[in-house]
């Protein structure tokens, strides 16, 4: 999920992590987004105007913009350029003046001006949050339908344990993307569940050696990711650990034997199962219990791998009211090898994706393909970022299922 064009209007009131908002103002920009800042006068006291200038390349707009500015509708100009509005740190006065609607400075003018998504991150001492006041404040910025997100326990700068602490940036990063998302993104999957596998399995030859392959589980997750901003309910199975954006159960695996034990036990619960995992073939015959040691003049060891079962295969051969899609990664003969797994596996949909080359397939960042459907319809997707890709196969799959 990235932020490409989005204009985020971040506003910044007096709390003490404002000074960490110039992390915050550098992510939206990675993730593609243009960023306007405000800031209270409060806040200037904890967060160096010039930082934020430079970081968001803009001028950082306090109060005297409201002054200076000859057209009169500061609050205007910029509600009218933002997509989102994220105030943070929050504090409990920007909160109560909001939720009245009062508009005393720029920042509660423009949350007032606005018909955009407003997201608050509130940040205080623990008293001033838990107070009733606060509170029903709260309630009424959520009534009123702004977005407003828990603050985190932990060490508050009065120098104790309590909540009332501002999400780290990545944290607030990752909440904004996925809110945005889902709330302005189609959600064709919205209550249906989604089951991810991703990564290539480890097959033990000894306690510290064993059988694998190239797959890195990006495609994977770009797949849960892309499923997750379509709506779905999503459970991944990886044998990767690698950073997840999105609220997701998520079971960590090894083996082959272990992916198919997992899979049969989440899968009757699942609307569609999409089976990006690469698993190996074949495991060891007999894996070592001690590490096998090199002999005097030994030049070859000899293994024997006996063959996994097929874990797509081995599922219900009917599955009417589920989708189960798989991926068929070929060196040759593309589509007629994914012909032959699409039929043999009882898939409703095979992604034939050509690997061992560089600019796709294993352990990079792009991947093409042809969706192969049970019907016979066929979709060919060009050379694209697997996040890209991954929103276009559940779109497909989408389109498919008339969702
Ligand atoms: O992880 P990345 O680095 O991002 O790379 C992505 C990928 C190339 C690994 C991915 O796009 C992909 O092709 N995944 C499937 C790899 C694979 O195992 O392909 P296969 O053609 O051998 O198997 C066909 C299908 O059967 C796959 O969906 C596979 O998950 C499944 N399978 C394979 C073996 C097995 N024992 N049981 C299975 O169910």
């Amino acid at each position: 999920m990235n932020l490409r064009d989005k204009h985020i209007l971040l506003i910044i009131t007096g709390g003490i992590a404002a000074y960490k908002m110039p992390l915050l103002v550098r992510l939206f920009i990675k993730a593609g987004a243009e960023v306007k800042v405000v800031v209270t006068a409060a806040a200037q006291e904890f967060v160096a105007v010039k930082s934020l200038a430079i970081v968001s390349q803009h001028p950082v707009y306090t109060d005297q913009y409201l002054q200076t500015n000859d057209a009169d509708l500061a609050h205007l100009d910029l509600t009218l350029w933002a997509d989102l509005i994220v105030v943070a740190p929050a504090t409990a006065n920007t909160i109560a003046k909001a939720a009245q609607g009062l508009a005393d400075n720029l920042a509660t003018t423009a949350i007032l001006a606005t018909t955009k998504p407003v997201y608050f991150f509130p940040a205080m001492n623990d008293q001033m949050y838990q107070q009733p006041a606060t509170q029903r404040n709260l309630h009424q910025l959520i009534a009123d339908g702004r977005q407003v997100f828990e603050p985190e326990t932990g060490f508050l700068a009065e120098g104790y344990q309590a909540k009332g602490r501002l999400p780290e940036p990545a944290t607030i990063f990752n909440l904004v993307v996925q809110t945005y998302w889902r709330q302005t993104q189609p959600q064709p999957l919205a209550g249906k569940r989604v089951l991810v596998t991703a990564g290539g399995t480890r097959e033990a030859i000894d306690p510290v050696r064993y059988v694998s392959n190239h797959s890195s589980g990006k495609m994977g997750y770009a797949l849960a990711t892309a499923a997750y901003a379509a709506g779905a309910e999503v459970t991944l199975i990886s044998s990767v650990a690698r950073p997840l954006t999105i609220p997701a159960k998520v079971i960590s695996v090894t083996s082959a034997a272990e992916l198919m034990a997992q899979i049969q036990a989440e899968f009757s619960q699942q609307d569609l199962l999409l089976m990006a995992a690469a698993p190996a073939d074949f495991r060891s015959a007999q894996p070592a219990t001690q590490k096998i040691k090199k002999q005097a003049g030994q030049t070859d060891l000899t293994l024997t791998l006996t063959k996994n079962p097929d874990i797509l295969a081995s599922l219900p051969v009917a599955h009417p009211d589920q989708f189960v899609a798989g991926f068929a990664a070929e060196t040759e003969n593309l589509l007629t090898n994914a012909q032959t797994k699409l039929t043999k596996k009882h898939l409703d949909l095979i992604i034939a994706n050509p690997v061992g080359r560089q600019d796709s397939g294993f352990n990079v960042d792009q991947n093409q393909g042809t969706l192969l459907f049970r019907d016979g319809h066929q979709v060919t997707l060009p050379l694209m970022t697997k996040d890209l890709m991954a929103t276009e196969i559940i779109k497909q799959i989408c389109a498919y299922l008339k969702l």
